[in-house]
């Protein structure tokens, strides 16, 4: 052949010459290649979930969720209350929501009256809208009991905490209270305003 003729076209690969690696892995059962390529994707998602899920429950858990502390605050000590004679005092605890803890708090607070072995506490928040409560200027002369008053709308209330007169749809909210280890503790709560029934907020 001279140089210039054209190079020769090269034959068309036999069926039966050499197989290339190719060739090889392209000669693999298809079914068999899907069915390794399945268990590394659910592989994946098993260690994925593994890991994840908790991470998740960590994430979205509120402090709330667990182990929320109860509603009843120590107050003052029971002897330093005199029999009825409203003793104002304020209510300091944790307080936490979904998301933040904040120690030591006030969060508000009561009136506490002493009657004999008894307290009764009443929350200083006015039922009619939010104001705060005082103790009422004696009526009736020294050592009588003189209920409660608001300044806001003259709302006023007996020393069990009655309303007597005044705009107040309800009387003063009671609170329930016990005796720990010498200590007044009170049943904290707060409760809707502007309304007859006693509805906690
Ligand atoms: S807020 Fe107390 S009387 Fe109105």
């Amino acid at each position: 052949m001279s140089t210039s003729d054209p190079p020769s076209t090269p034959p068309p690969a036999s069926a039966s010459g050499p197989a290339s690696s190719s060739d090889a892995s392209d000669a693999q059962p298809r079914p068999a290649r899907r069915t390794v390529t399945l268990a590394v994707v659910v592989g994946g998602c098993a260690l994925a979930a593994a890991v994840g899920i908790p991470a998740a429950a960590f994430v979205s858990a509120p402090i709330g969720a667990k182990g929320a502390e109860g509603k009843w605050v120590r107050t003052l000590r029971f002897d330093q209350l005199s029999d009825g004679e409203p003793k104002r005092v304020a209510i300091v605890a944790d307080r936490h929501d979904a998301w933040t803890l904040e120690r030591g708090v006030e969060l508000g607070s009561v009136w506490l009256v002493k009657h004999g072995n008894e307290v009764s506490a009443f929350s200083a928040v006015c039922p009619h809208l939010g104001c705060s409560v005082n103790v009422a200027p004696a009526a009736t002369g020294a050592g009588a009991p003189s209920g409660f008053a608001c300044p806001c709308h003259t709302s006023a209330f007996g020393p069990d905490g009655k309303r007597t007169s005044g705009p107040s749809p309800r009387d003063l909210d009671s609170l329930a209270t016990r005796l720990e280890d010498g200590f007044v503790a009170v049943d904290f709560r707060r409760f809707r305003i502007g309304i007859p029934e006693k509805v906690e907020a």
